[in-house]
């Protein structure tokens, strides 16, 4: 397992480049924002999935966030949606990620927006969380879960630090029925050594082996392809876009993904549980 970390992490950072130039660079792009380095005017780079800030908007609203809820986002990589929950609701977000530069990143996009004092990072894995049983009310995840191969040990994790009657907010990419191969490089994953697509049935059934009733689980594939439709228009995109991070191989990474849902090698699916 170390191994395969290595290599999902080394994916992640290979076009960081050196960490301290890439948040010098993009802490200049925040200053050259006309307004606030609101959630809105971030969203084109910290939010790192189809949908961007749209879909995380949606997830938060069929879960239900509460200001006084402690949360944690598994896999925050940028820390976009837990910055959007932060500001949106007033909750208090921690984010957990495996990538170090993402992290570093993630820390200073919350020192920028001010938000630092309700949004945390921290190093790690989420198949061994550093948490105690039962801390959280509200465990959120996006475009994470494909990365993990353990998929029943890794719920078992989630469904633990969560409290109970608490919830499991995802949004992630699976498989087809038939379980056709998707075509790789996809954002996630340089192939499928560290891509673990499960079907609709699979996913329910570790779900519910966790100890996690789904309460709803929905296909959103055709919105999030209306979605990647919209960002190829023609209009001004902000210079400050995920590119920044992921380097020139993302059009080849995105067009790939927009390959597989075309083609019914991926889906996209949207679901709250409930820790029971
Ligand atoms: C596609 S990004 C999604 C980031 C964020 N959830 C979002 O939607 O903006 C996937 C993230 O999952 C993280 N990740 C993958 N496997 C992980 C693991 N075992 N533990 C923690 N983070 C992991 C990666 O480092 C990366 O930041």
């Amino acid at each position: 397992m170390g191994d395969l970390n290595e290599t999902i992490r080394d994916h992640y950072q290979a076009g960081v480049g050196e960490q301290g130039a890439l948040l010098a660079r993009l802490s200049a792009m925040i200053d050259q924002l006309e307004g606030p380095p609101s959630s809105q005017a971030l969203a084109a780079v910290d939010q790192f999935h189809v949908g961007g800030l749209k879909a995380t908007a949606e997830l938060a609203k069929r879960v239900g966030v509460r200001p006084e809820m402690d949360v944690l986002d598994a896999g925050s990589g940028l820390g976009g949606p837990s910055r959007y929950l932060a500001e949106t609701f007033g909750c208090r977000v921690i984010g957990i990620d495996l990538t170090p530069d993402y992290v570093a990143i993630a820390k200073l996009l919350a020192e920028r927006t001010g938000l630092a004092d309700k949004v945390g990072y921290r190093l790690g894995d989420l198949t061994q969380l550093p948490f105690e049983d039962a801390c959280f009310d509200l465990v959120w995840t996006q475009h994470v879960v494909m990365n993990i191969r353990d998929r029943d040990g890794l719920y078992r994790e989630l469904r633990r630090v969560l409290k109970p009657g608490g919830r499991l907010a995802f949004y992630d990419p699976i498989a087809a029925d038939e379980k056709p191969e998707p075509f790789y490089p996809v954002p996630w994953a340089a192939s499928a050594e560290t891509s673990t697509l499960l079907t609709e049935d699979e996913t329910v059934a570790a779900l519910r082996g966790a100890g996690l009733k789904p309460v709803s689980f929905d296909d959103v594939t055709l919105e999030a392809m209306g979605w990647l439709i919209q960002q190829q228009a023609p209009v001004a995109q902000s210079p400050l876009n995920l590119g920044v991070v992921i380097g020139p191989r993302i059009g080849e990474l995105v067009a790939n993904f927009g390959r597989n849902l075309r083609e019914g090698r991926v889906r996209l699916v949207m679901g709250v549980c409930e820790a029971v």
